[in-house]
């Protein structure tokens, strides 16, 4: 599709039902870009720690990933992954660099779109850099296999508005019940907009493995009772020293501690994630971008 002849102004007064069934003009499926958020409803449940290290995983298999750190607010992909980006969104929104001139490329093939502490919600940005950054992020579609979102934490308006226009989350708890009362309410916040995503849920930091499996199947069948929604439990993640002693080396655990028992667990789960998916289902970057703006209008936060 020629971007330039797009009017991505227009898209504030798109109702989102429309786009969920919407057939555009975007690249059809098999040439759109897997995209999926890893929220959580508690912070510091280990979304970072995943998100990076499971690119780098799927990286390794030859998967072209991209990952978005849009947790706006304190951003720190790059702090696990000891780089330091020279540029990073704020300057891809206020046009002083472009997409290509912001990414990291690590060794692995993993690409860093390295994000801005302190960067507002993307609701709250001008029309201009929002135009700048969907122009940018578009030319990403068919590019990578997938593009991994880091996300903040809660129940907020960018948050909500991620997962929603991604259409496929990685739901992250721990065992302790704070996090699994928060990834509820963020699942009810999520089924409040009747819309059509996939909620897979991951376990982390679980002590043994066991109680991950039966917290998971608890918060399935409480969302499935209450809220009528599915959630599929992708896997558990277990509780792992390697994990703090790499994020203090800065050097990625998969990297850090190829055969510990998180990194065992990451290439499970990287397995079941690559493996789960409908070509059909596939958002792609354009789509993901178009209803963020479209949304932005309909989520409170
Ligand atoms: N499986 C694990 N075993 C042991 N420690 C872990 C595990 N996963 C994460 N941690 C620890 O938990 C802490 C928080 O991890 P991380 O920064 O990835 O969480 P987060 O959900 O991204 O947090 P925030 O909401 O602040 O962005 C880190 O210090 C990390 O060392
Ligand atoms: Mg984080």
């Amino acid at each position: 599709m020629n971007v330039k002849s797009y009017q991505f102004k227009n898209m504030d007064t798109v109702p989102p039902e429309t786009l969920v069934t919407a057939e555009d003009d975007f690249a059809p499926p098999q040439f759109r870009s897997r995209v999926i958020a890893v929220s959580s409803g508690k912070g510091g449940v280990g979304k970072t720690n995943i998100a990076v290290n499971l690119g780098l995983t799927l990286a390794k298999r030859g998967i072209r990933v991209a990952l978005l750190d849009a947790d706006l607010g304190t951003a720190n992909v790059d702090v696990l992954m000891g780089i330091r980006p020279d540029y990073h969104l704020q300057h891809l929104i206020t046009g002083q660099r472009s997409l290509a001139e912001i990414i990291v490329e690590t060794p692995s093939g993993l690409k860093i779109i390295p994000g801005a502490s302190g960067l507002p919600d993307l609701a709250d940005l001008p029309d201009a850099q929002r135009d700048v950054l969907l122009r940018a992020m578009m030319a990403l579609d068919g590019t990578v296999d997938l593009l991994l979102i880091d996300t903040g934490a809660g129940v907020g308006r960018n948050v909500v508005q991620f997962i929603l226009s991604a259409g496929e989350v990685l739901l992250v708890t721990t065992p302790e019940p704070t996090a699994v009362t928060d990834a509820y309410a963020l699942v009810k916040v999520l089924a409040g907009y009747h819309l059509p995503i996939s909620i897979k849920l991951v376990v982390n930091n679980a002590q043994p493995p066991s109680e991950g499996d039966l917290v998971a199947r608890r918060l399935a069948m409480v969302a499935e009772q209450f809220l009528g929604r599915a959630i599929e439990p992708l896997g558990v993640l277990p509780h792992d020293k390697s994990v703090p002693q790499a994020v203090r080396r800065q050097i990625p655990v998969v990297e850090a501690s190829p055969f510990s028992p998180m990194s065992t667990g990451l290439n499970r789960l990287a397995e079941r994630l690559w493996n789960d998916v409908e070509v059909q289902q596939v958002t792609g970057i354009s789509q993901f971008f178009r209803k963020i703006m479209a949304l932005r209008s309909v989520i409170s936060g």
